[in-house]
């Protein structure tokens, strides 16, 4: 083990007990109830029903975007630090919406795990698996919850099934429900040999946890009516022969996932599931860069920005760029080289994200996350150092799928729409390109839902209503190449050429044959889809 690149011996203590993580799943599996109860186990708020009011948002679109619009919400959702049993805990909030892929990617750039959550009753859904695949991508480890146990749902052998073969993952039990729906009583421990007894009385309360010597154990006949035991005796058997056993090197492969079954509502499994992830899950990862890799326990501080967020406060214009520490131990002060620019950056008010709260980071280690307040310098995808050329590499930028064209509801505001517009480019939450010929702008995104919510946010953050209608292009693509004949390509397709946020060229046209045209009669340029976020 102490050769992987997921532990090392040598850490120190403040990194090694770090674990950064997201949580994945499809909407309504309970993706919210289970971060209040990590919260509350974390001793990050006092009662379940205060991060609540997030999920109810978000039921509908509309709903949704209230949720949006409630910035102290969403904020503080965005990354939440904890303690739990002397390891801290990062939490990076995916968005919750399957059109916010984009951003949902950069995200995971961002963390060493995930937590897969999902409902008894339903199995795989399609943005479980969505997600699912973009963790693959980074072989990320995965902790799997099958959460709502206390409600009828499918056979469990049934349910490891599915999870194998849509994704294409070892499953190994790490614990064994007991009963389902209304006679679920618990589950079995299969890690630990214990008997875990939910309280349906109260939901807040952790579950009472019995020491067992396996499962002939005769104090099992005290807890478990006698039907149900029979049935656990033998599911158990038939799922030790037929599954793997948990191999902590699979599991950080990324090829094993560790399933737990509970009920996040009444606070069962869950504690269970932060003690696998405490004692199983990794420490922060080597992050891949250029021209080399970053390793966390290097001394230097090093860090990327993963992810923008303009008008958190919508009286000041601020703007906060969540920073993933990549390496070192940060202390609030630092002056850090910004890599894009070559400038120094003294670090004087980041911010941790408490729960509810935003505390100002004394200090920060390799794993966490900062967010620093800053007037637009900070993009995603920046490397920050102590002075080495160094860049973080693997945050793309996608390339939009869905072209509108916006213009504000009174044409005298067009200047104040270019301003907002710009500030969510470069939150990365749409590309906008200003057409060469001609007034208004386009506006790519990745889904549908982005328009409505930038047109809801354009409006609540700079009191602007725009309309987005109909654009006559459908493809985007970033030109580049010797300057020369980028000019002539520029000069001599004016119609077509309009310009990113950071005044590149971007060719725009419906029809593949244009493209193809383009590279025929510029052999040396390049006609990329996507553009790396630097
Ligand atoms: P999400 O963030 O993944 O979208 O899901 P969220 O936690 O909001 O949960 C979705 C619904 O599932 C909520 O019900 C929630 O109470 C319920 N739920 C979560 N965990 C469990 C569980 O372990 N057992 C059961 N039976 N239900 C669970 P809702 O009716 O939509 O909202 P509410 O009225 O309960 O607040």
């Amino acid at each position: 083990m102490s050769d992987s690149a997921h532990t090392s011996l040598d850490l120190p203590a403040e990194i090694a007990r770090r674990r950064t993580f997201a949580i994945i799943s499809h909407p309504d599996a309970g993706k919210t109830t289970l971060t209040e109860k990590f919260l509350l186990y974390g001793g990050a708020i006092q009662m379940a029903g205060q991060v609540r009011a997030k999920g109810e948002a978000r039921r509908t679109r509309s709903d949704f975007m209230q949720m949006e619009k409630d910035r102290g919400i969403s904020v503080s959702a965005s990354a939440m630090s904890f303690d739990f049993d002397g390891h801290r805990f990062n939490l990076v909030d995916t968005p919750g919406h399957s059109d916010f892929s984009e951003d949902t990617y950069r995200t995971l750039t961002a963390v060493d795990a995930a937590i897969m959550v999902i409902d008894g009753a339903k199995g795989v859904e399609s943005q479980t698996q969505k997600l699912f695949e973009v963790c693959r991508m980074r072989d990320l480890p995965i902790l799997t919850f099958c959460n709502k146990m206390d409600r009828e749902s499918r056979d469990t052998l049934e349910i490891i099934d599915e999870i194998q073969e849509n994704l294409a993952i070892d499953v190994t039990p790490a614990s064994w429900p007991i009963g389902v729906g209304r006679e679920f009583v618990g589950c079995y421990d299969m890690l630990h040999d214990r008997l875990e007894l939910m309280d349906r009385a109260d939901r807040n309360k952790v579950a009472a946890s019995i020491s067992i010597k396996g499962l002939d154990d005769p104090k099992l006949d005290e807890h478990i009516p006698a039907h149900l035991l029979e049935q656990l005796r033998e599911e158990v058997e038939m799922a030790r022969e037929l599954l793997p056993a948990f191999d902590r090197e699979a599991f950080l492969e990324g090829t094993l996932t560790p399933i737990w079954f509970g009920s996040a509502i009444n606070s069962f499994g869950v504690k269970e599931l932060m003690d696998g992830m405490a004692q199983y899950g990794p420490e922060p990862q080597p992050q891949k860069a250029e021209p080399r890799s970053i390793h966390a326990d290097e001394k230097k501080v090093m860090g990327f920005v993963f992810k923008v967020q303009a008008n958190m406060d919508p009286k000041h214009r601020d703007r906060v760029a969540f920073v993933r520490l990549a390496s070192g131990h940060f202390l609030r002060g630092m002056k850090l080289t910004h890599v894009r620019s070559k400038k120094q950056m003294a670090i004087s008010n980041p911010v941790l994200f408490l729960a509810s709260d935003r505390e100002l980071a004394e200090e920060a280690w390799a794993g966490d996350i900062i967010g620093i307040p800053n007037h637009g310098q900070l993009r995603i995808g920046d490397t920050l150092t102590e002075g080495e050329e160094i860049r973080v590499t693997g945050i793309p930028s996608f390339a939009p799928e869905l072209l509108q064209s916006v213009r504000a509801g009174d044409p005298m505001k067009s200047k104040h729409l270019e301003k907002a517009l710009m500030q969510f480019a470069e939150e990365g939450a749409a590309k906008v390109f200003k057409p060469a010929i001609g007034s208004g702008f386009i506006v790519g995104v990745v889904g549908a839902l982005q328009f409505e919510v930038l047109a809801s946010r354009i409006e609540l953050e700079y009191g602007l209503p725009v309309r987005f209608g109909q654009s006559q292009f459908t493809s985007a693509r970033w030109i580049s190449g010797p300057r020369a004949d980028l000019e002539k390509c520029v000069n001599t397709n004016k119609q077509h050429i309009s310009y990113d946020h950071d005044g590149d060229p971007v060719f725009l046209t419906r029809l593949q044959w244009d493209i193809d045209r383009i590279e025929r009669d510029f052999p040396t340029l390049t006609l990329s889809a996507t553009k790396e976020m630097m």
